[in-house]
């Protein structure tokens, strides 16, 4: 197995927001993340990846970015995030942070500039200004949709109107302006020389945009120009030791996909084929092919991705009757039940743990916790909601803050009331009711998390052969063998001399439907 930290690491992902507030006032900090280290490091992980960090007017909690060079007050400061760095290292505990490429904020110092300066100024390159169309040009330059629903334009005083892939707050950066590519690459040294070890590179695959093109997704996703930025990151990343840059890209093409991780691009990506898998044997065996046939050749090691902050939370999705998921169609308000949620969730653990390569564990996943369906509309603050003209509910479901301890909220998350309200129930998924026990949720990441360090992370793996239909049998170079039966009966074990650990009570020699397995075998 290869020695580099990043290619078989846990990635534990904190959303600051909704960590632990060290402050009171309900928002996550870094107080409360430096406080609640011990609890990391004893989960197991690897590595911290947190969501941006930056000073923000929070339009879209916190991907946009005022200024990618200082720490969001009501998290805390520069100062702190550099301590949280060194804590976390001492802890052996790597870091990464986010950064946003595609756009900024409207309230950033550049798009302030670019306001102020007017129609032809260098200052409005450095975004997309356009005139336009009609003849007061009062239609936008183009018929381009925003991600986030409604137009990607917005009209400004003097009359020009400017690009938005996401909401009217995040303008787009114009990544033909060479002082686009430069700020960036000053951004990404800012940060390595205070000590990161990773860069998340958000929406990687929309910076190059086809301003000719009619529009669809087409006009902005892909475009072979975005090579060259990563290229020029790749560069800087090499000018630092052991730093490594993680991709968000989500096309559905696997080849286009694997350009990013060649050799000089990025080191890794999210693996969102697999995150958007159907709870079937045929569908998650094909994505796991597609995977390693995708990365293998490069020398990329495969992430493992259950779930994230833009996504419906495991135990409620493997819950419904249908169990993909997408971003056009969330299934919100879909029935789920949530013991048969649960138990494919805590199988599902057991697999992404076992697969060869890196895994990310999005905060609350090592809980159980479930998507919160049932939060006010005036409560609401993805602007999803706002700009589907309320019919897309958005993520705030697998954003609230996490609960820790005690019977009532805010379940020791800080002392005053959460920016988003916890349901009652979490009474009994908090992490100090859940350490106690032997069969929790966190008692099993955290099994399977140390187990992993130890028999798992890079690598490969066999497929075991005469395995029934239903069933995902592979094994380890350490030995070890992981079993998942997805089919409704229980199966019989293969040859084994002892049983590692199981998500669920196993039949004797029998595993049960929506269970899975690790044994240790000669
Ligand atoms: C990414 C982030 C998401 C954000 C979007 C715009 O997809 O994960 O949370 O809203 O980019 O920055
Ligand atoms: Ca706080």
């Amino acid at each position: 197995m290869s020695e580099t930290w990043w290619r078989g690491a846990a990635i534990y992902q904190v959303y600051l927001r909704s960590f632990a507030d060290g402050n009171g006032d309900g928002i996550g900090d870094l107080a409360g993340l430096r406080a609640r280290l011990p609890y990391l490091s004893d989960l197991g992980v690897g590595a911290i990846w947190l969501n941006p960090w930056y000073p923000s007017p929070m339009a879209d909690g916190g991907y946009d970015v005022a200024d990618y060079r200082d720490i969001e007050p009501s998290f805390g400061t520069l100062a702190e995030a550099e301590e949280f760095i060194a804590e976390a290292h001492a802890l052996g505990i790597k870091t990464i942070t986010d950064i946003v490429p595609n756009h900024g904020s409207d309230q950033q110092k550049w798009f302030l500039q670019a306001l102020e300066a007017g129609p032809g100024s260098a200052e409005r390159e450095r975004f997309h200004f356009r005139e336009g169309r009609g003849e007061s040009g009062e239609l936008p330059p183009n018929d381009w949709k925003s991600i986030f629903g409604g137009p990607a334009w917005t009209r400004i005083a003097d009359g020009e109107w400017y690009l938005h892939l996401f909401a009217p707050e995040q303008p787009d950066f114009n990544w033909d302006n060479p002082e686009v590519v430069e700020e960036f690459h000053d951004v990404l040294r800012f940060w390595f020389d205070r000590g990161v070890d990773g860069i998340r590179i958000d929406s990687a695959a929309l910076l190059v945009k086809d301003m000719d093109s009619l529009g669809g997704e087409e006009a902005y996703t892909d475009l072979d120009g975005v090579h060259e930025i990563y290229r020029g990151w790749r560069r800087v990343a090499e000018e630092y030791a052991d730093r490594i840059l993680i991709g968000e890209v989500w096309l559905p093409d696997q080849e286009r996909f694997a350009q990013y991780l060649r050799p000089d691009e990025m080191h890794t990506a999210f693996n969102f084929d697999f995150l958007a898998c159907t709870w079937e044997a045929a569908a998650l065996r094909c994505s796991i092919d597609l995977t390693l046939a995708t990365h293998i050749p490069l020398g990329a090691p495969p992430t493992w991705v259950l779930s994230n902050h833009d996504v419906t939370r495991p135990v409620t999705k493997y819950g419904r009757a249908d169990t993909s998921f997408s971003h056009a169609d969330r299934k919100h308000g879909m029935p789920s039940d949530p013991v048969l949620g649960e138990r494919r969730a805590r199988a599902a653990a057991l697999l992404a743990m076992a697969l060869p390569g890196g895994l990310y564990v999005y905060q609350g996943e090592e809980l159980g916790l479930p998507e919160v369906e049932d939060i006010a509309d005036e409560l609401r603050q993805d602007p999803i909601w706002i700009r589907s003209g309320r019919t897309d509910h958005g993520r705030d479901g697998c954003r609230v803050p996490l609960p820790w301890s005690g019977d009532e909220p805010p379940f020791g998350f800080g002392a005053g009331p959460t920016w988003l309200p916890q349901p009652l129930e979490w009474k009994a998924l908090t992490a100090e009711a859940q350490a106690a026990n032997p069969t929790s949720m966190f008692t099993l990441y955290r099994t399977g998390l140390h187990l992993r360090r130890e028999l798992l992370g890079d690598g490969t793996l066999t497929w075991l052969s005469g395995a029934q239909d239903e069933v995902l049998a592979f094994r380890r170079e350490s030995g070890l063998v992981c079993v998942v039966n997805l089919g409704q009966e229980p199966v019989s074990l293969p040859e084994h001399e002892s049983v590692l650990l199981a998500s669920g009570p196993l039949e004797g020699n029998l595993l049960p439907s929506d269970t899975a397995v690790w044994l240790r075998t000669a």
